[in-house]
């Protein structure tokens, strides 16, 4: 492991906390909320405010680093991500955030650093409930420090299953959304939605949830995740069982591969625009 990387991580574990003092005080004030895609699809000063302390506490540190974040990308129409092989974080500042605007305690800050769009570090970090999830590529993932792994389930019937419904109001999506949880609900031991894409894959992570799928994502969304829940073991892929790409707006992440597999068997397939097209 380089010791560019140890500063790399220190850096940002201590801008992380720092801007999850703010998401924690913030949590149960009043808000100034604008809305984005959808009627649902929130941003928040406080949103704008964290993604543009980290970018300015990263850029002090790494001049040369890039960054992909939700409020910089987005300009309320497109949404193109540029990904190159320069080292990049990609940052949600608060993944939850309609749970944010509510005070509902599942919201986090989501960062990777990906270099050569291979992913490094990863911090996920509910400030509310206060619980850190990291990792470090090679390294094992952690919960406050602690190592974690993923569950042993192998049978859908026996999983606990985290399937969003999202923020878009887009019918091709919420048919998708429909068809799937008439399809989960009887198979499955529960179905959960979270409202943070980010602590859905966390949950998998350290085995309280055993899958995770969605379709409509985002690249900040699902990036730390992903490094997360591979190196607590567990598996993340395309929902078709192609292999995961971060700009695809889907993914499925288990703690097995079999469970996975029959996930895909079960689900029905939606394909929205990637996060790179024009
Ligand atoms: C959203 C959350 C939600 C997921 C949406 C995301 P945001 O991110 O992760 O759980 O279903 O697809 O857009 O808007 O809270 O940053
Ligand atoms: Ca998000």
């Amino acid at each position: 492991m380089s010791a560019v990387y140890d500063h790399c991580f220190k850096t940002v574990f201590r801008l992380t906390q720092e801007v999850g003092k703010l998401i924690r005080t913030r949590i149960n004030s009043t808000k100034t909320i604008s809305t984005k895609d959808s009627e649902i699809d929130f941003v928040t000063e406080t949103d704008k405010e964290v993604e543009e302390t980290l970018i300015h506490g990263l850029s002090a540190e790494f001049p040369e680093h890039k960054f992909v974040g939700e409020e910089s990308t987005s300009d309320g129409k497109s949404q193109k991500v540029v990904l190159t092989d320069s080292p990049t974080w990609v940052i949600d500042p608060v993944d939850g955030t309609l749970n944010f605007v509510h005070g509902f305690p599942h919201v986090c800050v989501s960062i990777a650093l990906l270099v050569e769009k291979v992913p490094e570090i990863a911090i996920i970090y509910n400030p509310v409930l206060d619980q850190m999830f990291t990792a470090r590529r090679g390294l094992g993932a952690f919960l406050n420090e602690q190592p974690i792994k993923v569950s042993k389930t192998e049978e859908l019937s026996k999983a606990l299953v985290c399937f969003e419904f999202g923020c878009s109001r887009n019918p091709e999506k919420m048919a998708f959304v429909k068809e799937n949880v008439q399809r989960l609900v009887p198979q499955v031991h529960g179905l959960r939605s979270l409202g943070s894409a980010a602590l859905d894959m966390a949950m998998v992570a350290c085995g309280g949830a055993d899958v995770y799928l969605e379709a409509g994502i985002h690249a900040w969304d699902v990036a730390a995740g992903d490094l997360i829940v591979r190196e607590a073991g567990g598996v993340v892929m395309d929902p078709s069982g192609g292999q995961f790409d971060v700009l695809s707006r889907r993914v499925l992440c288990a703690s097995t591969r079999s469970l996975a597999d029959q996930m895909i068997k079960t689900v029905t397939q939606y394909y929205p625009p990637r996060d790179d097209a024009e």
